[in-house]
């Protein structure tokens, strides 16, 4: 279990009381559960870890596929009896769900605080009138908050998330992104570069950084290219990584600074989701499939062992069979070395919802099944051409299965399983691998380099 750092200034007065943040959806959600634990802890909230000590329980939601919020109105159902009913328990919906559907979370649960992912300033002040009895929303989208000078509440670790920039101005006809999170906004350059720093120098040694759209962060004139190199600098040593890359925005100088920075990792998660021009454009990405193709070989020409992953969206309305064979035929072209693959899901608001969900589940059933079982395939046979090769890997800590072996990722992102040694999270060590399934490599150590 990780332990939180000791800037928690109220711990030894047991009376404080104390918040507990479950965080659902993506790593956007989890950097911002730390921010919210920052904001409550200033207010003196002690954060724990433990649900049945907790006096405030939040959930920091995701609405992004209707199966994202069926799991929390479960969770919802069933929080209370889980803490026997403790009578002055304060519930809050955070994150996406509280943005999107408000006053509809308190109508149909026993909530006591709703607030969106721009109105966490005013958390304390909602939780503390819900402990009186008053209900609390808070769900106003601002063009500017970026929480910028809170430091996050991280747990001691050598990973660290951090956002860098908010909110989408892309507009992709499925998504509820833009509708949740707002406009587009970077915090500025120092910021994060110091933010780095201090990460540093409490022991990390890897950080990403997060937005849904990461290149196009702006800050004056200094643009997401600018920010990496800049991050990259703080220690040639730090392993720095990002995401998400939408296509459009994706430039040549980011290409060449991501080629030319050893610690800027060879790693590029760049969502297509569909290979058919039709279906792009009624998605509303801006790109076609051979502008995307482009832009793939572009990359490899400069990054030579870039390792690309990709989302994809299977049966968006009125998908015929020939356009998911396009799909399919993109994945065999691009050979991605991950892909993280989805059903379309109807999200009320966005302008696809009008046009229906005419796909049946069966085939939406089928052609997941179908480009998932292809992705596998590749991912398989690129894993097969690293055996005999020897690579980097940072450790990340004990594998899944077992305390013998120990787990980490290489540059490129490939997790590696190989024996437990005296090695620590963080150190990076040589492995040479001698065999590899669809999703791990595993190998020897040959010497440990840091
Ligand atoms: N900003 C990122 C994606 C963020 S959401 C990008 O533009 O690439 C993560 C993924 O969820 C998306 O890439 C998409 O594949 C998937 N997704 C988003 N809305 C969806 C929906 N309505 N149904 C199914 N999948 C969806
Ligand atoms: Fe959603 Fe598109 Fe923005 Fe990604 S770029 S968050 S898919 S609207
Ligand atoms: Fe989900 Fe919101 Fe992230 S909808 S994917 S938590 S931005």
């Amino acid at each position: 279990m990780a332990h939180f750092n000791d800037n928690d200034k109220s711990s030894a007065n047991s009376r404080a009381l104390k918040v507990y943040v479950e965080t659902y959806g993506c790593q956007m959600n989890l950097a911002d559960s730390e921010i919210v634990l920052s904001i409550m802890n200033k207010s003196g909230y002690v954060p724990t870890e433990v649900l049945e000590d907790a006096d405030v329980v939040l959930l920091n939601t995701c609405s992004i596929r209707e199966h994202a919020e069926e799991k929390i109105h479960q969770r919802l159902h069933t929080i209370r009896k889980e803490l026997n009913a403790k009578p002055e328990l304060v519930v809050g919906v955070l994150g996406c769900m509280a943005e999107r559907l408000r006053t509809k979370l308190m109508e149909k649960h026993k909530v006591d605080v709703v607030v969106g992912p721009d109105d966490y300033r005013r958390l304390p002040q909602l939780v503390e009138g819900a402990f009186s009895g008053v209900q609390g929303i808070g769900v106003r989208l601002s063009r500017t908050e970026t929480y910028d000078d809170v430091i996050p509440f991280r747990a001691e670790g050598v990973s660290a998330w951090l956002s860098v920039m908010r909110g989408c101005d892309k507009f992709c006809t499925f998504c509820v992104v833009p509708f949740t999170r707002g406009r587009e906004r970077s915090r500025t350059l120092s910021s994060v570069v110091k933010e780095v720093e201090g990460l540093v120098k409490r022991g990390f040694r890897e950080v990403t950084l997060l937005g849904q759209n990461v290149n196009s962060y702006l800050d004056g004139t200094r643009d997401f290219a600018d920010l990496l190199n800049s991050v990259a600098d703080v220690d040639p040593t730090l392993r720095v990584r990002f995401t998400t890359s939408h296509p459009q925005d994706l430039s040549d100088k980011l290409i060449d600074t991501i080629a030319g920075i050893p610690n800027l990792c060879k790693y590029i998660h760049l969502p297509v989701q569909s290979g058919s021009d039709r279906i792009l454009k009624a998605m509303n990405r801006t790109y076609t499939r051979s502008e995307y193709l482009d832009l793939v070989s572009r990359i490899r020409t400069k990054i030579p062992d870039v390792s690309l992953s990709t989302d994809i969206i299977v049966a968006f309305p009125t998908e015929a069979e020939q356009d998911h064979k396009e799909t399919l035929s993109l994945m065999a072209e691009v050979k991605y070395d991950g892909a993280y693959m989805f059903k379309y899901s109807p999200r009320e608001g966005t302008p696809a919802f009008n046009l229906g969900d005419d796909v049946s589940d069966k085939v939406k059933t089928d052609r997941l099944n179908e480009i998932i079982s292809l992705q596998q395939r590749i991912s398989f046979d690129l894993n097969q051409k690293v055996i005999g090769k020897t690579v980097d890997v940072m450790v990340d800590g004990h594998s899944k299965r077992s305390d013998a072996q120990l787990s980490g990722r290489t540059s490129s992102n490939k997790t590696v399983v190989f024996p437990a040694g005296a090695f620590r999270p963080g150190d990076i060590v040589n492995v040479r691998i001698i065999r590899a399934s669809s999703a791990t490599l595993f190998g020897e150590v040959v010497t440990r380099v840091n």
